[in-house]
């Protein structure tokens, strides 16, 4: 601190919630700077469970301010219900503030987000069916709505007027048959607007102020550096860039404040979602990682993820393109129980050895991957794990501090948190 960015190296779903709860212990405010609510960050206090999309993982600590930055895509509705359920299980949400700057999810974007997933074939991304791609198009395409319309009813009557004549069309010419309304829309969304208007505000102002009075500040990046618009693996991430650098435009930050960049990354690799997958596993292995996992189903759909062993030229890329300086590696514990443990250091393909992960997605699905094969540590079943955590990194087994220290060596960055466990208390810190 006092600027802490944490970034998803894979492809999301790498455990940040809980990094991220880990680090927000030790800040004075969380940030969300990009996404949406296609994002899902599971926090365990205690015994409970918690499941955000929208709200900023330090939501459930009074003493922590949560921004909602100008480059997250917002869905009043599914941000109301999150608000009202934290509120309902006795945590009173005073400690949330939202871009006037950031834009809005309307009804027509979820429908086009539909359509044009089954138009694509496939192209299609498997979409959290949220919205984003849209609502991005929108905002590139200055369609879009933003916060400081929707809780101005004036302006954002005027827009929907406009806008939503235009979306029809659209919705017709796709083969859609959804008939919108104008009027109905200003509304529902007016009263979503006159909710959430106390939380909204300059957001990069307040953020400049907490700065420079020295305040400890954790950006929390959502999905993950291979799902990024401009890094991942076009088409078939996010519409969103998902880098560390997007801190500093999604929430008006001057880049120079980011300087402490970790990167989550699972001691497996998982995806759900279409594309090229090197290390993809199937079989036993797979349903090991999937079921010890915790249930490997994404947080928002809840589809079953692929899984594959871990994979260091995508991890290396992730160093690189974020400048990561530090790494936090989860779920060590589930690869235990297995006899052997893979890294994939390169891909071959037509005989060559390939070390940059491929733009091409063609050149990539012909990537196979190359191994580095660790004795595992089948001893360790999930109950040895928080005594371990307890006593700190030395009371890790050989075996994994073996496989530890070769992805340090890899990627030239120190592993600073190894997390063994979903709970608080299964986190190794450095
Ligand atoms: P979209 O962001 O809903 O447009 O989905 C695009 C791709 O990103 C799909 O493959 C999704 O499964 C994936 N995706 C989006 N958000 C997340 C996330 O938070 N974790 C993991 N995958 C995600």
């Amino acid at each position: 601190m006092p600027a802490t960015v944490a970034v998803g190296s894979q492809f999301g779903d790498e455990g940040k919630g809980k990094i991220i709860d880990f680090l927000a212990d030790r800040a004075d405010v969380v940030v969300r700077f990009q996404g949406g609510a296609n994002a899902g960050h599971t926090v365990q206090v205690g015994e409970d469970l918690y499941a955000f999309h929208l709200l900023p993982s330090g939501v459930l600590r009074k003493r922590t301010m949560n921004l909602i930055g100008n480059g997250v895509v917002v869905e009043p509705a599914q941000l109301l219900k999150e608000i009202d359920e934290t509120r309902e299980r006795g945590h009173p949400v005073k400690n949330l503030r939202i871009s006037d700057r950031a834009h809005v999810v309307m009804p027509y974007h979820k429908i086009l987000d539909a359509l044009e997933e089954k138009l694509k074939g496939n192209l299609g991304a498997g979409t959290t069916l949220r919205g984003i791609g849209p609502v991005f198009e929108d905002k590139v395409g200055r369609f879009g709505i933003r916060m400081c319309d929707l809780i101005d009813p004036e302006t954002l009557r005027a827009k929907l007027r406009a806008i939503v004549p235009i979306k029809q069309r659209l919705i017709e010419a796709y083969g859609g048959d959804e008939r919108l309304d104008a009027e109905a829309i200003f509304t529902e969304y007016a009263a979503h607007g006159e909710r959430l208007a106390p939380f909204v505000i300059d957001t990069s102002a307040w953020l400049d102020s907490a700065l420079r009075r020295g305040k400890r500040i954790l950006f929390e990046g959502a999905q993950g550096t291979h799902l990024c618009i401009d890094h991942g693996v076009y088409p078939f991430g996010t519409s969103s860039d998902c880098v560390a650098g997007a801190a500093s435009v999604g929430a008006g930050v001057g880049p120079q404040f980011l300087t402490d960049i970790l990167g989550v990354a699972k001691a497996f690799t998982s995806r759900v979602g279409a594309g090229p997958f090197p290390t993809e596993l199937e079989g036993p292995i797979a349903e090991h990682l999937r079921e010890r996992g915790g249930g490997e189903y994404g947080t928002t759909t809840r589809r079953p993820r692929r899984v594959g062993w871990i994979d260091l030229v995508m991890l290396r890329m992730s160093v690189r393109v974020n400048g990561l300086t530090a790494l936090a590696l989860t779920k060590l514990d589930v690869l235990g129980g297995l006899d052997r443990v893979r890294a994939c250091v390169a891909y071959r393909s037509d005989g060559e050895t390939v070390k940059e992960f491929p733009a091409s997605m063609r050149v990539l699905s012909q990537c196979g991957p190359v191994y580095r094969d660790f004795k595992g540590w089948p001893e360790f079943s999930e109950g040895d794990w928080i005594g371990i955590a307890k006593k700190g990194r030395r009371a890790l087994p050989e075996t994994t501090r073996k496989f530890v220290a070769f992805i340090e060596s890899q990627l030239k960055i120190p592993v600073r948190i190894v997390s063994v466990g979903r709970s608080r208390a299964a986190t190794i810190g450095r």
